[in-house]
């Protein structure tokens, strides 16, 4: 790792991140400017996710050596941070230690350089670390560790687990991938594969649409709507169109709707769709106020592939362990539900829904579901087995990490004639 900037401008970003929870994307956006060279800002972003990941065991590791927790926040970030190159990066110990001390005399932080280097050093030959809570063993929130917990006796570990891990990169493929790309084809799910980190959009094959990049738990969505000729399909929460294009590519011959709140999320799903080369009615809409949008003819099958907590995902977004507080599930299942009612209205009778979250959490998923159908009892479960996924009392689970899988949770509903 090169540059004078670096390890400041990283710093500075895992500390909005961490003590001020600012959105990582939004942060980069921030501080990423047009002056950074694309490989400076690839290692930023790199030292970001690894040191946000892996924050509160790394800081634990280095605060058994101090007499009490320093009160500046950005001193404690450049001393994780340096214990995150050194753990992770294959930084060598010397190295680290004086990057951090020029780190903190670039941020006005000289009266700390004798505590991060007698810290350090003292940290980097401790040979490893169990944590003195499980909050520091699982680097996550004490709150995020009970709730996987409360739902998840089992399988809790592998989730944080799996949540801590850099994610693989999976793809989409209309045709078989490039043997250069080195693809490994999921077990089970048609055309989905593993392949090893890199830059997809520079490959000709991404760019004529023939590749994409996608999670495969994410590509059982369209396998399940299983899109027939002439249908009348919507899908509520488009943008950024990985599943609208994953529609389209199942078969371009049906009536689909893909709607998105944000106009600048939905300008995504457009971009998608012309590099693949595949056309859908792309609307600016709130989908839980049909009466702002909807024509009148009602669908023969919806996708609501919901907004949700993102439980699920964590190792794509390290940054919501820190960002996200307990109460904002709440909103979120209120918005959850909302949707779900507005779709009930929109669905024809013997029409089916399918509800998808990237979110293991029951209070978004099966309960949810079991809510919902309360209210909506004309609404019943048509069955789904995965050997990658758990069944819940309504719908099922792809837990995350299972088959190096994102943590997605999916259930299919008919409308019944009553
Ligand atoms: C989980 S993401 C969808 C991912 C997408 N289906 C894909 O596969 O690429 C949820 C999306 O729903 C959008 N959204 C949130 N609330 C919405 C609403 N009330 N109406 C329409 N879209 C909404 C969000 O902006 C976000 O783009």
């Amino acid at each position: 790792m090169s540059g004078p900037n670096i390890r400041t401008t990283a710093a500075q970003i895992s500390y909005a991140v961490i003590y001020k929870k600012t959105n990582l994307s939004a942060a980069f956006k921030q501080r990423l400017t047009a002056k950074y060279p694309n490989t400076t800002k690839s290692a930023i972003k790199a030292l970001c996710f690894t040191t946000i990941r892996n924050y509160l065991s790394l800081e634990d590791r280095w605060l058994i050596h101090v007499n009490k927790r320093p009160k500046d926040k950005l001193v404690r970030v450049i001393i994780t941070q340096a214990l995150t190159e050194f753990i992770y990066m294959d930084k060598p110990k010397h190295a680290v230690v004086n990057e951090a001390i020029n780190t903190a005399k670039k941020l006005n932080k000289q009266w700390a350089c004798a505590l991060i280097n007698s810290t350090l050093r003292k940290t980097v030959e401790t040979t490893s670390h169990l944590g003195t809570n499980t909050a520091a063993q699982f680097s996550h929130p004490q709150w995020w560790i009970d709730k996987f917990t409360a739902d998840w006796t089992n399988q809790w570990q592998q989730i944080l687990i799996a949540n801590n891990q850099k994610p693989p990169l999976w793809i989409r493929a209309r045709k078989t991938p490039p043997a250069a790309l080195l693809p490994q084809p999921h077990s089970t799910i048609p055309n989905a594969y593993k392949i090893p980190a890199q830059d997809i959009t520079q490959i000709k094959e991404f760019q004529d649409g023939d590749i994409s990049v996608q999670d495969a738990s994410a590509q059982l969505a369209a396998f399940i709507i299983d899109p027939q000729d002439d249908e009348r399909i919507l899908d509520a929460c488009a943008a950024p169109g990985g599943k609208t294009g994953h529609l389209l590519e199942l078969n371009n011959n049906i009536q689909l709707d893909a709607l998105e709140l944000y106009p600048n999320r939905a300008k995504k799903i457009h971009a998608n769709l012309h590099r693949l080369k595949l056309n859908a009615n792309v609307i600016v809409a709130d989908a839980s106020q049909p009466q702002d949008w909807f024509s009148g003819k009602k669908y023969q099958k919806i996708l609501l592939d919901a907004p949700c907590s993102a439980a699920g995902i964590i190792r794509r977004q390290p940054d919501i362990k820190f960002t996200r507080e307990p109460d904002d599930l709440l909103k979120i299942c209120q918005t959850q539900q909302n949707l779900l009612s507005a779709m009930a209205q929109l669905l024809e009778v013997n029409g089916s829904l399918l509800y998808v979250t990237c979110s293991v959490f029951n209070q978004e998923n099966s309960n949810q579901i079991k809510n919902f159908i309360k209210t909506h009892p004309e609404f019943s479960e048509i069955k789904l087995n995965y050997p990658f996924a758990t069944n819940c009392e309504y719908g099922i689970q792809i837990i995350s990490g299972n088959e190096d899988m994102d943590g997605f949770y999916y259930c299919y509903l008919n409308k019944n004639d009553v």
